[in-house]
């Protein structure tokens, strides 16, 4: 029906209109739009360990908790990580692009730890090297007993105007809902061609003793996605698994052996910061749990880097860290302020598109907005709109067992464009070098829903202002 010829739908469009413009005045007093979605708040249960989705691999020695990430900076590379239980086995990987017959081998390296009275399996982790770009591999791991067979597709190679879709996860843990999340995301038709993870992964910490038997389910539960794929690692703060009490004092024991990042491609020293290049994004990783003060290894890091990033070949500059810079939840309220403090003036000066933080167990979508006006004397403490400035996304509901975060400030602060209190996870799809589209996805929906979403307007290429709150003159 056309709808603009029927006189009886005009005047009803008229209608419709003016609620909308009351509706919107509402939301502009109050700042952004706090979701009205309700959903049942309980306390998360984590998967029973003889879940299907925990299930050893059968066969002697069988690897298990495959997982790749890139490898370098460039996309040429990707490190496959596996582990394997009855005895240390194979480190090799056995490869072969999709187009040719020849296989090759790749050799890798075996770790193990021990964390109080746990034992870790045999840790592998093999970097292949000199792939083509845009191709897809087969690989084999376990060639000394049970092998198993994986792919992935390499990205395209770096440009401008390379179209490439990012899924975005963060705070999954391994409960029930963390399940739905990784279907949702697996099912959603834009496709995520790699992931994004914005730290907290098993929660194991949360366990007596940090049980680390639950960081190897949660290696076998994501199997399924990030043997295919590979997730961009972020440290969290339940990475740390810091536990003098019962003698744990190296920091981050457990993630260090078992997932492996390619920092040193970027000049980093530590892998809890790193950059990688991919097809047109620029993506920094940022660690909220090591020193970032000034004079800092991260700090002098990221200062020599921001430099670095070259928009006319990666437009798009992302950064992934832990705790928020901006965050309007009563939860880790105001954690990631000594961060913001130190790095938000770089963020607006090399223009970042977009930060991507977790650790608040619930959605946040900010303006372009930015706070560094302020210095001891002058009182100009109040967050501005600021087109060279990122807008913060805090997407820490991946669903883990500590459950969600619903207890949010009132009023909604201005800088504050959409909060929800749901499980769901993001994709960011970039078109073209001026273009990228966003959308945030609840687990109560359709695979296909978009709870909500934005147009991103590049900054270095298409500066226009981006916001998503609309004025009505
Ligand atoms: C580790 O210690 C805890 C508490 O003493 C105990 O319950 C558990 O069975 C032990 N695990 C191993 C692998 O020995
Ligand atoms: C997890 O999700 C997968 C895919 O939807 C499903 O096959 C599996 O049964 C689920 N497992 C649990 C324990 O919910
Ligand atoms: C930035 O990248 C473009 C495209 O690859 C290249 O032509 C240009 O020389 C680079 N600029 C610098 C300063 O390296
Ligand atoms: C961008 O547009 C929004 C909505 O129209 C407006 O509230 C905001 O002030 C604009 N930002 C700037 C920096 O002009
Ligand atoms: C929400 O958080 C505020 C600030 O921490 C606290 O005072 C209040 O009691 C909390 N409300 C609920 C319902 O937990
Ligand atoms: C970039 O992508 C956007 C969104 O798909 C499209 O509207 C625009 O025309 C594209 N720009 C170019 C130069 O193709
Ligand atoms: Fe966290």
């Amino acid at each position: 029906m056309d709808l603009q010829k029927s006189p009886r739908f005009g005047s009803r469009i008229v209608i419709v209109a003016f609620l909308l413009l009351i509706l919107n005045a509402a939301l502009l007093c109050n700042g952004g739009k706090t979701s009205s979605f309700f959903r049942k708040v309980e306390n998360n249960v984590d998967m029973p360990l003889d879940s299907d989705v925990f299930a050893i691999p059968s066969g002697y020695n069988a690897p298990q908790q495959v997982h790749i990430t890139q490898g370098d900076l460039v996309g040429k590379a990707v490190i496959v990580s596996w582990v394997t239980v009855d005895e240390p086995g194979s480190s090799l990987v056995r490869y072969w692009s999709e187009n040719s017959e020849e296989k090759k081998l790749a050799e890798g390296e075996l770790v193990t730890y021990r964390y109080f009275n746990y034992t870790s399996g045999f840790i592998h982790h093999c970097t292949v090297r000199n792939l083509e770009f845009n191709t897809k591999y087969y690989y084999e791991v376990g060639l000394d007993h049970t092998s198993r067979q994986f792919w992935f597709i390499t990205p395209p190679e770096i440009g401008p105007d390379v179209p490439y879709t990012f899924g975005l996860i963060g705070d999954l843990g391994q409960t029930f809902d963390s399940n739905m999340t990784l279907t949702h995301y697996e099912l959603n038709p834009r496709k995520g061609q790699t992931v994004l993870f914005v730290g907290d992964l098993s929660y194991a910490d949360d366990y007596p003793n940090h049980d680390n038997v639950r960081w190897d389910s949660w290696g076998r539960f994501v199997e399924r996605s990030v043997a295919y794929q590979p997730w961009i690692w972020t440290a969290g703060n339940h990475e740390i698994d810091f536990a003098p009490e019962i003698g744990e004092t190296t920091p981050f024991k457990p993630y260090t052996h078992r997932y492996h990042v390619p920092y040193r491609a970027s000049q980093s020293t530590e892998p809890f910061w790193y950059s990688i290049k991919r097809a047109s994004a620029y993506i920094i990783v940022l660690s909220s749990y090591s020193a970032y003060g000034k004079y800092t290894p991260q700090y002098q890091w990221l200062e020599e880097e921001l430099p670095k990033v070259n928009r006319t070949e990666t437009p798009w500059l992302i950064v992934l860290m832990h705790s928020p810079l901006y965050n309007s939840y009563n939860y880790h309220y105001m954690e990631g302020e000594t961060m913001r403090v130190l790095f938000e003036p770089w963020f607006v000066q090399y223009k970042v598109d977009v930060v991507f933080a977790g650790h608040v167990h619930a959605y946040e979508r900010s303006e372009r907005i930015s706070n560094v006006a302020y210095n001891i004397v002058n009182g100009l403490c109040t967050p501005v709109n600021d087109l060279s400035a990122p807008v913060y996304i805090t997407i820490g509901d991946g669903g883990n067992l500590e459950g969600l975060a619903t207890n949010m400030t009132e009023p909604q602060p201005e800088y504050s464009s959409f909060r929800e209190a749901s499980f769901g996870h993001a994709i960011f799809e970039i078109k073209n070098r001026t273009h990228a589209h966003y959308s945030w996805h609840r687990n109560q929906d359709g695979y296909a829903v978009e709870a909500d979403s934005m147009w991103f307007f590049n900054r270095r290429w298409f500066p226009l202002n981006d916001s998503t709150t609309h004025t009505w003159n």
